[in-house]
């Protein structure tokens, strides 16, 4: 018999017209951001090993690569810097001409409407590589903080869009508010790595920003892979501070995460496609094991639809160019 007591979804998945149709999750480009390294020099085009696509960028091509990926339609760009110097409290983070500062003034004046994010943190800065000074082994929280502003203030003085404190500081985004507000900064907003986990998936970021701790790890200060209601507090005190979004990261391991944060807050939700989410796509896809697109695809749709309604991903200009037609 033709059974009527069958239900039939398969009916509304039997042409690509049809699945476009009821399609519940779309990327589009405005949402994507493209992070760079930007390192001392001319004309350096650095690969990094471990994330074949990726470069350390002196400043004239990270604007040619910041241009190329405003032609594509990102929706932004994060800037990470490698400094000519680092020292023991990572002043390199805020001085004027800072390797970060003069990247943004740059692509500013190349771009006045490309949107740039300053990632603001003391890891890349500081010869132990951890994100703020040591007092006794540990990072000194407060000490941090009175840098982190300062940093901040430079780099929206620099031209910065959006501020990005990704140290897992306690009070870092009050006291980033505080300093912006104070230093006449009140329009430029703070994207909080809100909830960041001590994660084995920023690998290859640290080789990419010369960034590893040289002693100890980072889990004194960012967060157990184990814990998903601690990610809800920490956002809450971001929330209270006046963080404007909310960040979580890394973004595929932790999408039950990216649903949590999206439920219970009304901030837009943004979340960081990491370095080894990265490298795993790739190495897969070099040794022809998966189909890079299609992972990319996917794996940016789930994000999406997990609550994240901007991502942070190595993939951006390239995804970003394939859905405008631009490249
Ligand atoms: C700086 C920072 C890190 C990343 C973004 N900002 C590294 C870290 O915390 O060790 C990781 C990004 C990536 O892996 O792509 N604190």
């Amino acid at each position: 018999m033709t059974d009527r007591l069958i239900e039939r979804p398969r009916r509304l998945r039997r042409t690509e017209a049809l699945r476009a149709m009821v399609r519940e999750t779309r990327l589009a480009p405005e949402q994507l951001v493209q992070p760079f390294f930007v390192c001392p020099g001319e004309g350096v085009r650095r690969e990094i090993s471990s994330m074949p696509g990726v470069f350390n960028l002196s400043v004239d091509l990270a604007v040619e690569a910041a241009l190329g990926a405003h032609r594509a339609g990102v929706g932004g760009v994060i800037l990470f810097g490698l400094p000519e110097t680092k020292d023991a409290q990572g002043s390199g983070a805020f001085v004027d001409d800072g390797i970060v500062q003069r990247a943004l003034r740059a692509v500013k004046r190349a771009a006045p409407d490309l949107l740039c994010i300053a990632d603001t943190c003391l890891c890349e800065y500081t010869d132990h590589g951890h994100c703020g000074p040591l007092d006794g082994g540990h990072v000194d929280n407060d000490a941090t903080l009175e840098i982190l502003g300062r940093t901040a203030v430079s780099q929206a003085a620099a031209g910065a869009d959006v501020i990005a404190p990704s140290g897992m500081m306690d009070g870092m985004v009050g006291a980033i508010r505080g300093a912006l507000d104070g230093a006449g900064f009140a329009h430029v907003p703070v994207m909080s790595y809100a909830v960041k986990y001590a994660s084995a998936f920023y690998g290859p970021f640290r080789e990419a920003a010369d960034s590893t701790p040289q002693v100890g790890d980072r889990k004194g200060y960012q967060m157990d892979p184990a814990n998903a209601r601690e990610g809800l507090r920490e956002a809450e005190l971001d929330v209270r501070q006046g963080a404007d979004m909310l960040m979580v990261k890394p973004a595929l391991p932790y999408l039950d995460v990216i649903r949590a944060v999206s439920e219970r807050f009304d901030l837009p939700v943004a979340a960081y496609h990491v370095s080894g989410e990265y490298a795993m796509i790739k190495a897969a896809a070099a040794r022809g094991w998966i189909d890079e697109r299609r992972v990319v695809d996917e794996s940016l749709t789930a994000i999406a639809r997990a609550g994240a309604s901007t991502i942070l991903t190595y993939y951006a200009t390239e995804v970003a160019a394939r859905l405008t037609g631009n490249s």
